[in-house]
Protein backbone atom coordinates (compact mmCIF):
# COMPACT_ATOMS: atom_id res chain seq x y z
CA UNK A 1 0.00 0.00 0.00
CA UNK A 2 1.14 3.14 -1.05
CA UNK A 3 2.00 5.85 1.88
CA UNK A 4 -1.28 7.84 -0.02
CA UNK A 5 -3.54 5.22 0.28
CA UNK A 6 -2.49 4.48 4.21
CA UNK A 7 -3.74 8.59 4.55
CA UNK A 8 -0.25 9.47 5.56
CA UNK A 9 0.87 13.23 4.57
CA UNK A 10 4.51 13.85 3.08
CA UNK A 11 5.32 16.74 1.09
CA UNK A 12 5.63 15.10 -2.12
CA UNK A 13 1.67 13.30 -1.95
CA UNK A 14 0.05 16.20 -0.33
CA UNK A 15 -2.82 16.49 -3.00
CA UNK A 16 -3.25 12.93 -3.38
CA UNK A 17 -3.61 12.42 0.52
CA UNK A 18 -5.89 15.55 1.00
CA UNK A 19 -8.11 14.83 -2.09
CA UNK A 20 -8.37 10.91 -1.39
CA UNK A 21 -9.66 11.64 2.26
CA UNK A 22 -13.03 12.98 0.37
CA UNK A 23 -14.00 10.15 -1.07
CA UNK A 24 -17.37 9.29 0.40
CA UNK A 25 -18.68 13.31 -0.18
CA UNK A 26 -22.22 12.81 -1.00
CA UNK A 27 -22.20 15.70 -3.26
CA UNK A 28 -20.12 15.21 -6.35
CA UNK A 29 -20.29 18.11 -7.48
CA UNK A 30 -18.86 19.47 -4.54
CA UNK A 31 -15.90 16.82 -4.39
CA UNK A 32 -15.07 18.00 -7.62
CA UNK A 33 -14.76 21.27 -6.94
CA UNK A 34 -12.95 20.44 -3.88
CA UNK A 35 -9.99 18.48 -5.48
CA UNK A 36 -9.44 20.84 -8.15
CA UNK A 37 -9.31 23.76 -5.32
CA UNK A 38 -6.98 21.14 -3.55
CA UNK A 39 -4.68 20.72 -6.14
CA UNK A 40 -4.65 24.34 -7.24
CA UNK A 41 -3.86 25.59 -3.29
CA UNK A 42 -0.81 22.84 -2.71
CA UNK A 43 0.69 23.75 -6.41
CA UNK A 44 0.51 27.42 -5.23
CA UNK A 45 2.12 26.36 -1.82
CA UNK A 46 4.69 24.34 -3.64
CA UNK A 47 5.75 27.01 -6.01
CA UNK A 48 5.65 29.82 -3.36
CA UNK A 49 7.21 27.95 -0.75
CA UNK A 50 5.75 30.52 2.24
CA UNK A 51 7.59 31.23 5.30
CA UNK A 52 5.30 30.63 9.03
CA UNK A 53 5.05 34.23 9.04
CA UNK A 54 4.05 34.60 5.56
CA UNK A 55 1.58 32.47 6.04
CA UNK A 56 0.21 33.83 8.77
CA UNK A 57 0.26 37.18 7.24
CA UNK A 58 -1.82 35.55 4.32
CA UNK A 59 -4.74 34.14 7.57
CA UNK A 60 -4.62 37.59 8.71
CA UNK A 61 -5.38 39.26 5.64
CA UNK A 62 -8.54 37.01 5.22
CA UNK A 63 -9.39 37.47 9.03
CA UNK A 64 -9.32 41.40 8.26
CA UNK A 65 -11.06 41.18 5.32
CA UNK A 66 -13.67 39.10 7.09
CA UNK A 67 -13.71 41.23 9.89
CA UNK A 68 -14.92 44.26 7.24
CA UNK A 69 -18.09 42.39 6.35
CA UNK A 70 -21.27 43.70 7.55
CA UNK A 71 -24.49 44.25 6.28
CA UNK A 72 -23.58 47.23 3.92
CA UNK A 73 -20.06 46.02 3.16
CA UNK A 74 -18.76 42.57 0.88
CA UNK A 75 -15.06 42.81 1.91
CA UNK A 76 -14.91 39.72 0.23
CA UNK A 77 -16.62 40.05 -3.27
CA UNK A 78 -14.52 43.10 -3.27
CA UNK A 79 -11.43 41.27 -3.09
CA UNK A 80 -12.97 38.73 -6.10
CA UNK A 81 -13.22 41.85 -7.94
CA UNK A 82 -9.96 43.39 -7.98
CA UNK A 83 -8.71 39.86 -8.22
CA UNK A 84 -10.67 39.63 -12.08
CA UNK A 85 -12.90 36.90 -10.41
CA UNK A 86 -15.94 38.36 -10.62
CA UNK A 87 -15.31 39.48 -13.77
CA UNK A 88 -14.10 35.76 -14.90
CA UNK A 89 -17.48 34.28 -13.19
CA UNK A 90 -19.57 36.79 -14.86
CA UNK A 91 -18.43 35.69 -18.55
CA UNK A 92 -18.66 32.18 -17.84
CA UNK A 93 -22.46 32.77 -17.03
CA UNK A 94 -23.07 35.12 -19.37
CA UNK A 95 -22.02 34.16 -22.66
CA UNK A 96 -23.60 36.16 -25.35
CA UNK A 97 -24.61 35.06 -28.39
CA UNK A 98 -23.51 36.93 -31.57
CA UNK A 99 -24.72 40.94 -31.45
CA UNK A 100 -26.06 40.71 -28.02
CA UNK A 101 -25.00 43.86 -25.59
CA UNK A 102 -22.32 42.20 -23.42
CA UNK A 103 -22.35 42.05 -19.42
CA UNK A 104 -20.06 43.89 -16.59
CA UNK A 105 -19.98 43.58 -12.73
CA UNK A 106 -23.00 44.36 -10.76
CA UNK A 107 -20.83 46.13 -8.07
CA UNK A 108 -22.64 46.95 -4.52
CA UNK A 109 -24.58 50.17 -5.07
CA UNK A 110 -27.37 48.71 -6.69
CA UNK A 111 -30.52 49.30 -4.82
CA UNK A 112 -33.62 47.02 -5.47
CA UNK A 113 -36.68 49.49 -4.72
CA UNK A 114 -35.59 52.02 -6.73
CA UNK A 115 -38.56 54.71 -7.93
CA UNK A 116 -40.28 53.80 -11.11
CA UNK A 117 -39.88 56.99 -13.47
CA UNK A 118 -41.25 58.59 -16.48
CA UNK A 119 -39.67 58.75 -19.51
CA UNK A 120 -37.35 61.56 -19.74
CA UNK A 121 -37.42 62.27 -16.01
CA UNK A 122 -34.20 64.06 -14.78
CA UNK A 123 -33.00 61.37 -11.94
CA UNK A 124 -29.85 64.08 -10.72
CA UNK A 125 -32.27 64.89 -7.68
CA UNK A 126 -30.12 68.03 -6.41
CA UNK A 127 -28.89 69.19 -9.91
CA UNK A 128 -25.45 69.20 -8.91
CA UNK A 129 -23.24 68.36 -12.23
CA UNK A 130 -22.56 68.76 -15.21
CA UNK A 131 -26.44 67.90 -17.49
CA UNK A 132 -26.83 65.27 -19.39
CA UNK A 133 -29.18 63.45 -21.36
CA UNK A 134 -28.93 59.53 -22.17
CA UNK A 135 -31.02 57.58 -24.59
CA UNK A 136 -31.05 54.67 -26.77
CA UNK A 137 -32.76 51.73 -27.56
CA UNK A 138 -33.48 48.17 -26.15
CA UNK A 139 -33.41 45.32 -29.02
CA UNK A 140 -33.77 41.99 -29.73
CA UNK A 141 -30.56 40.24 -31.56
CA UNK A 142 -32.55 40.90 -35.18
CA UNK A 143 -32.98 45.00 -34.51
CA UNK A 144 -36.49 44.32 -33.30
CA UNK A 145 -37.45 46.60 -30.47
CA UNK A 146 -38.59 45.48 -26.64
CA UNK A 147 -41.85 46.29 -25.60
CA UNK A 148 -42.21 46.79 -21.67
CA UNK A 149 -38.34 46.63 -20.86
CA UNK A 150 -37.18 47.09 -17.90
CA UNK A 151 -34.18 49.32 -17.33
CA UNK A 152 -33.13 49.92 -13.84
CA UNK A 153 -30.21 52.47 -14.15
CA UNK A 154 -28.37 54.17 -11.64
CA UNK A 155 -24.73 56.01 -11.24
CA UNK A 156 -22.49 58.07 -9.08
CA UNK A 157 -22.47 61.65 -8.96
CA UNK A 158 -20.49 64.35 -10.55
CA UNK A 159 -17.92 63.96 -7.08
CA UNK A 160 -17.98 60.04 -7.54
CA UNK A 161 -20.15 59.12 -4.92
CA UNK A 162 -23.39 56.95 -4.77
CA UNK A 163 -26.92 58.09 -3.26
CA UNK A 164 -25.83 55.29 -0.40
CA UNK A 165 -22.57 56.56 0.38
CA UNK A 166 -23.51 60.14 1.04
CA UNK A 167 -26.77 59.62 3.17
CA UNK A 168 -28.08 62.71 4.28
CA UNK A 169 -25.61 65.29 2.00
CA UNK A 170 -27.25 63.49 -1.15
CA UNK A 171 -31.24 62.44 -1.70
CA UNK A 172 -32.45 58.96 -1.44
CA UNK A 173 -32.45 57.62 -4.57
CA UNK A 174 -30.58 60.28 -6.34
CA UNK A 175 -29.27 59.06 -9.13
CA UNK A 176 -31.11 56.02 -9.77
CA UNK A 177 -34.34 55.21 -11.43
CA UNK A 178 -36.25 52.61 -13.21
CA UNK A 179 -37.95 52.76 -16.72
CA UNK A 180 -40.16 51.25 -18.65
CA UNK A 181 -40.33 50.90 -22.90
CA UNK A 182 -42.88 51.38 -25.19
CA UNK A 183 -43.18 49.75 -28.57
CA UNK A 184 -40.37 51.63 -30.10
CA UNK A 185 -38.27 50.08 -27.64
CA UNK A 186 -36.40 53.89 -26.92
CA UNK A 187 -35.71 54.78 -23.62
CA UNK A 188 -34.20 58.05 -22.45
CA UNK A 189 -33.91 60.33 -19.03
CA UNK A 190 -31.53 63.12 -17.59
CA UNK A 191 -28.74 63.15 -15.15
CA UNK A 192 -25.62 64.62 -14.43
CA UNK A 193 -22.13 63.11 -16.16
CA UNK A 194 -20.67 60.50 -13.37
CA UNK A 195 -16.93 61.08 -12.14
CA UNK A 196 -14.56 58.05 -11.21
CA UNK A 197 -14.30 56.75 -8.12
CA UNK A 198 -12.49 54.68 -6.00
CA UNK A 199 -14.05 51.19 -4.88
CA UNK A 200 -13.89 51.13 -1.01
CA UNK A 201 -10.30 50.76 -0.41
CA UNK A 202 -10.01 51.66 3.63
CA UNK A 203 -9.82 47.96 4.12
CA UNK A 204 -7.72 44.93 3.89
CA UNK A 205 -8.25 44.68 -0.07
CA UNK A 206 -7.67 48.70 -0.34
CA UNK A 207 -3.94 48.26 1.02
CA UNK A 208 -3.41 45.27 -0.64
CA UNK A 209 -3.97 47.53 -3.92
CA UNK A 210 -1.13 49.80 -2.36
CA UNK A 211 1.21 47.27 -1.58
CA UNK A 212 0.85 46.46 -5.32
CA UNK A 213 0.92 49.76 -6.78
CA UNK A 214 -2.73 49.47 -7.69
CA UNK A 215 -4.97 52.09 -7.95
CA UNK A 216 -8.37 51.80 -6.55
CA UNK A 217 -10.57 53.68 -9.35
CA UNK A 218 -13.14 52.66 -11.80
CA UNK A 219 -13.78 54.97 -14.81
CA UNK A 220 -16.81 56.71 -14.61
CA UNK A 221 -20.07 55.05 -15.98
CA UNK A 222 -23.43 54.18 -15.65
CA UNK A 223 -24.88 50.98 -14.26
CA UNK A 224 -27.93 49.44 -16.19
CA UNK A 225 -29.49 46.26 -15.22
CA UNK A 226 -32.04 45.41 -17.96
CA UNK A 227 -35.33 42.93 -18.03
CA UNK A 228 -37.89 42.27 -20.70
CA UNK A 229 -39.89 38.74 -20.72
CA UNK A 230 -38.44 35.95 -22.99
CA UNK A 231 -34.93 37.80 -22.82
CA UNK A 232 -31.97 36.95 -20.43
CA UNK A 233 -31.63 39.58 -17.69
CA UNK A 234 -28.20 41.98 -18.74
CA UNK A 235 -26.50 43.39 -16.11
CA UNK A 236 -23.88 46.03 -17.62
CA UNK A 237 -22.00 49.51 -17.53
CA UNK A 238 -22.34 52.07 -20.39
CA UNK A 239 -18.29 53.54 -19.69
CA UNK A 240 -17.13 57.10 -20.75
CA UNK A 241 -13.69 56.46 -23.04
CA UNK A 242 -12.31 59.20 -21.91
CA UNK A 243 -12.06 58.81 -18.53
CA UNK A 244 -8.43 58.84 -17.21
CA UNK A 245 -8.92 55.19 -15.88
CA UNK A 246 -11.10 54.00 -18.65
CA UNK A 247 -7.58 51.14 -19.16
CA UNK A 248 -7.05 50.57 -16.07
CA UNK A 249 -10.57 49.83 -14.03
CA UNK A 250 -9.92 49.03 -10.44
CA UNK A 251 -12.16 45.61 -11.54
CA UNK A 252 -11.59 44.82 -14.51
CA UNK A 253 -15.09 45.88 -15.74
CA UNK A 254 -14.54 47.54 -18.89
CA UNK A 255 -15.04 45.88 -22.16
CA UNK A 256 -14.70 47.53 -25.91
CA UNK A 257 -18.65 47.45 -26.64
CA UNK A 258 -19.52 49.15 -23.55
CA UNK A 259 -17.18 52.31 -24.34
CA UNK A 260 -20.22 55.16 -25.08
CA UNK A 261 -19.28 58.43 -26.88
CA UNK A 262 -20.18 61.18 -24.08
CA UNK A 263 -20.82 64.18 -26.40
CA UNK A 264 -20.39 67.87 -25.37
CA UNK A 265 -23.33 69.27 -26.99
CA UNK A 266 -23.96 73.06 -27.40
CA UNK A 267 -27.36 74.09 -28.03
CA UNK A 268 -29.45 76.16 -26.12
CA UNK A 269 -32.86 75.77 -27.72
CA UNK A 270 -32.50 71.46 -25.97
CA UNK A 271 -31.00 72.63 -23.03
CA UNK A 272 -34.10 74.98 -22.47
CA UNK A 273 -36.77 72.80 -23.53
CA UNK A 274 -34.41 70.06 -20.84
CA UNK A 275 -34.23 72.32 -18.38
CA UNK A 276 -30.70 72.52 -17.78
CA UNK A 277 -28.95 75.49 -16.10
CA UNK A 278 -26.33 75.93 -19.15
CA UNK A 279 -26.59 76.29 -23.07
CA UNK A 280 -24.72 72.88 -23.25
CA UNK A 281 -25.18 69.59 -22.22
CA UNK A 282 -23.69 66.39 -22.20
CA UNK A 283 -25.17 63.90 -24.48
CA UNK A 284 -25.19 59.89 -24.50
CA UNK A 285 -26.48 57.23 -26.77
CA UNK A 286 -26.18 53.85 -26.42
CA UNK A 287 -28.37 51.03 -27.42
CA UNK A 288 -28.76 47.46 -25.43
CA UNK A 289 -29.39 44.02 -27.30
CA UNK A 290 -31.21 41.60 -25.10
CA UNK A 291 -30.29 37.82 -26.13
CA UNK A 292 -33.30 35.45 -25.73
CA UNK A 293 -33.64 32.85 -22.87
CA UNK A 294 -32.69 29.35 -24.20
C1 LIG B 1 -19.39 49.68 -8.90
O1 LIG B 1 -19.25 49.93 -10.07
O2 LIG B 1 -20.34 50.20 -8.35
C2 LIG B 1 -18.41 48.76 -8.20
C3 LIG B 1 -18.09 47.55 -8.77
C4 LIG B 1 -17.20 46.72 -8.11
C5 LIG B 1 -16.64 47.10 -6.91
C6 LIG B 1 -16.98 48.32 -6.34
C7 LIG B 1 -17.86 49.17 -7.00
FE1 LIG C 1 -20.31 51.82 -10.16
Amino acid sequence: MEAHEKGYFTEENSIEVVTGRNAKARDERLKSIMEVVTRKLHEAVKEIEPSEKEWFDAIMFLTDTGHMCNEWRQEFILLSDVLGVSMLVDAINNRKPSGASESTVLGPFHVADAPVRHMGDNICLDHKGEDMVVSGRILDTEGNPIDEAVIDVWQANDEGFYDVQQKGIQPDFNLRGVFRTGRDGRYWFRAVKPKYYPIPDDGPVGKMLSALGRHPHRPAHLHYIIKADGFETLTTHIFDPDDPYIDSDAVFGVKESLLAEFRRTEDAARAKEYDFKQAWFWEVEHDFVLAREA
